[in-house]
């Protein structure tokens, strides 16, 4: 298609440029045609140029036809040539941007069809034969936290979409990151409990006002406090706010099974996931929406992890003054 497209356009603006170019020749050639007129003068003559003064005119109308004769048949052959090149070089950005958006589509569609599997084989398992009331609710159970992980998986996939959009998702709140925090953490707090974790918000400053997105900061913390819980079987994660001079840092302790140094530069590419937690679910999405989050505040996140101690995640945004 991005062939096509090139081809379309070199055709396109070749015929533009070489028409204008030979108009341009006609033009001077009939222009002169007429300014020399009588053709048994010599140019000297009309002119007065001691340079052409033997030279009779119609000679000199033959040698500018030459001329650009020539000049027309080379351009015949650079126009299109170079207007090839400009096209391809034009046009590298949106085939990158579309070998992207095939990655993309091809990683996205494989995570789906995992979790649609595992449902299809548990549902059809339990139509097999009749079974009790306790038999149905476990698949029933198990199939909603299929469900639940689906939808993360394309609300994530939702945001992807659209990330380039920045209408859709304006910058321009004041948001107080204390309220935000604690907010969010009163969420988790059911599924810490549930998993036996502490999770602790440290006592913070307060007023701590960041121009940013609600939504979109909404999702960067619910994707890192996901992680937290996910990749903690026992212990706590603790969340400390702290107000510098120009930022407002916050960060995600936990004493998980914790990232290997190699692989934690890794970790906030898209669909890629640690051999170390793939125990739990997951897609690999998370931490490289949290990036992209973090970059539209102007922020930054930086990851300290210790296999089997823990991790900590970092985040600094600029304050509102
Ligand atoms: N707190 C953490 N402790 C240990 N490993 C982590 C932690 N946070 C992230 N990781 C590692 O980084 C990987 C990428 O995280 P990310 O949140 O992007 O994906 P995920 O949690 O696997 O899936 P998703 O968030 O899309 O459901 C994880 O698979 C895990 O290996
Ligand atoms: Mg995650």
């Amino acid at each position: 298609m991005i062939r096509r497209a090139r081809i379309r356009l070199t055709l396109f603006y070749s015929t533009i440029f070489l028409l204008l170019f030979w108009s341009l020749s006609f033009g001077i050639y009939a222009w002169m045609n007429s300014f020399l007129g009588d053709r048994s003068k010599t140019f000297f003559e009309i002119t007065n140029s001691q340079f052409y003064q033997e030279m009779p005119s119609d000679i000199v109308i033959d040698n500018l036809r030459t001329i650009l004769l020539l000049i027309d048949t080379i351009l015949l052959i650079a126009i299109p040539a170079i207007t090839w090149l400009l096209t391809g070089n034009a046009l590298n950005p949106v085939q990158k941007a579309r070998k992207r958006e095939q990655q993309f589509l091809s990683d996205a569609s494989h995570e789906l069809r995992t979790p649609l599997s595992i449902l299809r084989a548990e549902m059809e398992v339990a139509l097999k034969k009749k079974r009790s009331p306790a038999e149905y609710q476990k698949v029933i159970q198990s199939s909603k936290e299929e469900v639940d992980d689906l939808s993360t998986l394309v609300e994530n996939l939702l945001y992807l979409s659209r990330e380039n959009s920045k209408h859709s998702n304006p910058i321009t709140e004041q948001i107080d990151l204390t309220e935000l925090v604690t907010e969010r953490i009163a969420n988790f707090q059911h599924k810490a409990r549930q998993k036996k974790l502490q999770l602790i918000l440290q006592p913070s400053e307060t007023n701590l006002v960041i121009q940013g997105n609600l939504h979109l900061l909404k999702r960067l913390y619910t994707n890192l406090l996901d992680n937290a819980i996910k990749y903690t079987s026992e212990g706590s994660i603790t969340i400390t706010m702290k107000k510098t001079k120009e930022h407002a840092q916050i960060a995600i302790t936990d004493t998980g099974i914790g990232i290997p140094e190699e692989k934690q530069e890794k970790i906030f590419d898209r669909f890629y996931r640690t051999d170390e937690s793939r125990s739990e679910q997951g897609y690999g999405l998370g931490l490289s929406i949290a990036k992209q989050i973090v970059q539209v505040h102007h922020g930054t996140v930086t990851v300290e992890s210790r296999v089997g101690k823990g991790t900590t995640i970092t985040l600094l945004f600029p304050l509102m003054h």
